[in-house]
């Protein structure tokens, strides 16, 4: 499928790294819908991330991710999709989004470790060393996934915002 076909616009990276705050931007700049999985999966299950996951454990978790993705993206209106960190380690999660853009937010792992401290992310509760690991066993399947990729160590929420208003502007022209 190429640029011109493509529908909705998700955004990938790992824990931190600003898919819920950008997305929001990115669509109302578009005109699109914006959808946030984690929150559409919390709205599902009636209950937070880190409950589903300690209650019901993370392969509950992770077929809800796909479940409530699969529902997004049959969406006819554009959207613009914040995935969690997780959901493209799914390979059926990897084949539905190819038909569409999908873009890597990447910073260093040593500032997303830092963005999530204190927070309820129930992959982020161990140590960095641990953290790091899932970074760099991660990086591959962003890699392949992703139509465009964003190194977003120095850059704020508007100028990330800006960066991937063009991917689509131009695609759609
Ligand atoms: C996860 C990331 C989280 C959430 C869940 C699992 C992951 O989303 O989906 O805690 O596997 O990386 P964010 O990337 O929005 O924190």
């Amino acid at each position: 499928m190429d640029a011109n076909t493509k529908r909705h616009l998700l955004l990938t990276g790992m824990m931190g790294s600003g898919k819920s705050t950008v997305g929001p931007g990115v669509a109302k700049a578009l005109k699109w819908d914006f959808y946030d999985l984690d929150a559409e999966i919390e709205r599902t299950a009636g209950k937070s991330v880190a409950e589903i996951f300690s209650q019901e454990g993370e392969g509950y978790f992770r077929r809800l991710e796909y479940e409530c993705l699969e529902s997004l993206l049959g969406s006819p209106r554009p959207s613009v999709i914040s995935l969690g960190g997780g959901t493209l380690l799914d390979e059926r999660s990897r084949a539905k989004v190819r038909d569409h853009w999908v873009v890597w937010l990447d910073l260093a792992p040593e500032e997303l470790w830092r963005r999530v401290q204190k927070t309820q992310r129930p992959l982020a509760q161990k140590d960095f060393e641990a953290f790091r690991a899932l970074y760099a066993a991660r990086r591959p399947v962003y890699r392949e996934t992703q139509t465009f990729y964003l190194r977003c160590d120095h850059l704020d929420p508007d100028q990330i915002v800006h960066r991937i208003l063009p991917l689509v502007q131009e695609g759609a022209s």
